[in-house]
C-alpha cells in the first residue's frame, strides 16, 4: 500500500516505522518540508518525504498525525483527499491532557468527515501511546489492540489489515460515530498512563473478542 503520513512528530515516525518494516511505501509530509526530509532520513527503511499535496495524489491512504485542531488545515493543503482512505488517530484534548474538547453528540472523526465529505476517514490507533509504537505495537508484552472505526466498509477493512499486518490485533468497532466511545477510551488510557502512574506500556482491549 502506498501510504501517506502527515506529520513528523512521535505517532507519524512510530507509524511510518512499522508500515515501512511490513512493506509499505511510506511518505512523511510537514509543513516544513526540509524538516519532513531530515525526518524521513532518520527513520531510514526506505521513507521518502514530500509536501502535502504530492504526497496525497499518490497516496492510497494518508494518516493524520498531526494534532486534531490542525486536521483542516493540513486536509486543505492536500487538496481535499476526495477518495482516499483518511486515518484519524487524533484525540481532541484539552491543553492540559485532563479532558477532550468535543464529544457525546460527534467527535473528531466525525467532524474531519465532515470536512473531507469525499473521503473515506476510518478512526484508528488513536488508543495506542507513540511508545508503543516504538516497542513494534507492543504493550505488556502483547500485541496492542488498534480499534477500527468507519462508515466505509471496505476502508475499514483494510485498514485492520493495515494494523494486523504491521504487528497489532484489531478490533472491528463500527461506523465512524463509535469515535465517540473510542476518543474518551484514548482519554481514560492518558489518565491511567500519566495521571496514575502506570506509565506508557500500556493499552486498552477488550476482553473476549479474538
Ligand atoms: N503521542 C501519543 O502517544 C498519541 C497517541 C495516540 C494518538 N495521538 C494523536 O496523534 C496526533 C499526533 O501526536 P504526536 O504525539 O505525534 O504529536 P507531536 O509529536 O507533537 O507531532 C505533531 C505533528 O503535527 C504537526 N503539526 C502541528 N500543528 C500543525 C499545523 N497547524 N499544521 C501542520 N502540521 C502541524 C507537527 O509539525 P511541526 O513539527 O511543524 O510543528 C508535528 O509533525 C495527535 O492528534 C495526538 O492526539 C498521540
Amino acid at each position: 500500500m502506498n501510504i501517506s503520513i502527515f506529520g513528523t512528530g512521535n505517532m507519524a515516525s512510530g507509524l511510518a516505522v512499522l508500515f515501512a518494516k511490513a512493506g509499505h511505501a511510506v511518505t512523511v509530509s510537514s509543513r516544513d518540508e526540509a524538516k519532513a526530509q531530515a525526518v524521513a532520513a532518520e527513520l531510514g527503511n526506505g521513507i521518502s518525504a514530500a509536501s502535502f499535496i504530492d504526497a496525497a495524489g499518490a497516496a492510497e491512504a494518508v494518516v493524520l498525525a498531526v494534532p486534531y485542531e490542525a486536521a483542516a488545515e493540513v486536509i486543505k493543503a492536500a487538496g481535499g483527499l476526495e477518495g482516499k482512505i483518511v486515518i484519524d488517530i487524533t484525540n481532541p484534548l484539552s491543553a492540559d491532557f485532563s479532558g477532550l474538547t468535543i464529544g457525546h453528540s460527534t467527535s473528531a472523526a466525525e467532524e474531519i468527515q465532515k470536512n473531507a465529505p469525499a473521503a473515506k476517514v476510518v478512526k484508528a490507533f488513536n488508543t495506542v501511546f507513540a511508545s508503543v509504537l516504538q516497542n513494534e505495537g507492543k504493550a505488556g508484552g502483547q500485541p496492542a489492540t488498534v480499534f477500527v472505526a468507519s462508515d466505509d466498509e471496505n476502508a475499514r477493512n483494510a485498514v485492520a489489515n493495515l494494523a494486523r499486518n504491521a504487528g497489532f490485533k484489531s478490533v472491528d468497532a463500527g461506523g465512524l460515530a463509535s469515535a465517540r466511545y473510542l476518543e474518551p477510551v484514548a482519554g481514560f488510557n492518558i489518565a491511567l498512563g500519566y495521571g496514575l502512574g502506570h506509565g506508557t506500556d500500556i493499552a486498552p482491549t477488550w476482553q473476549g473478542i479474538a
